[in-house]
């Protein structure tokens, strides 16, 4: 297969950073272009940018509407004239409360960054999707976007934000399906990323029991990444609309 252009966002850390390594180690023919809110956050990318002339970093914070506005220019000064694949991924997970115990802007923010964001981004991509033929979306979500979900845990804001977005890459796919387009949300398995420790920290001294449980069912970035281009790569018209996961199983919305 001849090299594909993605455009990653969030790709300094995490399941982002992964990505951009796994998928620019693939193929020299592949181009990366990744985003990250600031080069200070970025060391380890630009680093691997050093060593793969395809990864191609711009500045982009998700929930700033001024940033998104800079997309196009940015995308334009690299010369890229059309992205294969959209892998939106930037993503907080900031707030273990429950419903009574969580203030407005922690569900703003969620929304924000998680939902609107993704959203917003996706706008100023498409016309870069439509001058290919691939079109493949993809939006990183989680099982706790789901509501027959059974996390041990109170996922609250998280959990809307990924519940909308889940509502927002089923809509689109509807939207989009007479220009072929595959819209999908992912969950990329738990992961044990910094966010994910951020997020389960508070358990550490208030439920270790459960910390421990959950941290040795954490996949490492690797694996995750491996599974989720494997279900990318795979992905046919007919997925379009799927809720899957890393392993390519349908989950329940
Ligand atoms: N880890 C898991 O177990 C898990 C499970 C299910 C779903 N997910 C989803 O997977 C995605 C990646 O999560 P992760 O675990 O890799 O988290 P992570 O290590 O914290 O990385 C998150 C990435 O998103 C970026 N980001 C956050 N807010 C942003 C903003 N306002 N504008 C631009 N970029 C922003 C971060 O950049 P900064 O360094 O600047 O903050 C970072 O690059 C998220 O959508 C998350 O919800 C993760």
């Amino acid at each position: 297969m001849s090299g594909q252009t993605y455009f990653i966002t969030g790709g300094n850390k995490g399941i982002g950073f992964e990505l951009v390594t796994q998928l620019s180690k693939a193929s020299d023919k592949n181009v990366i272009i990744t985003t990250t809110r600031s080069p200070e956050r970025a060391k380890k990318l630009y680093e691997l940018a050093t060593k793969f002339t395809n990864i191609h970093v711009i500045d982009l914070d998700v929930g700033d509407a001024k940033s998104i506005d800079t997309i196009e220019a940015q995308l334009d000064k690299i010369g890229v004239k059309g992205i294969d694949v959209f892998i939106s991924n930037a993503g907080i997970f900031a707030s273990l409360d429950p419903i009574l115990k969580t203030d407005a802007d922690v569900f703003l923010r969620h929304y924000t960054v998680n939902t609107l964001g993704s959203i917003l981004v996706f706008q100023k991509v498409y016309k870069y999707l439509l001058a290919k033929e691939t079109r493949k979306v993809i939006f990183i979500s989680s099982v706790a976007g789901s509501f027959s979900n059974t996390l041990p845990l109170d996922t609250t804001a998280y959990g809307q934000s990924k519940v909308a977005l889940n509502y927002s890459a089923v809509q689109l796919s509807k939207e989009l399906v007479s220009e072929n387009f595959i819209v999908i949300p992912l969950h990329p398995g738990a992961v044990y990323t910094e966010s994910a420790q951020v997020s389960l920290a508070p358990l550490v001294a208030a439920r270790p029991e459960l910390f421990a449980n959950i941290k040795d069912l954490m996949l490492t970035p690797e694996e995750s990444v491996k599974g989720v281009i494997s279900v990318i790569d795979g992905l046919e018209p007919k997925d379009s609309g799927i809720f899957y996961d890393y392993k390519g199983e349908a989950l329940p919305f």
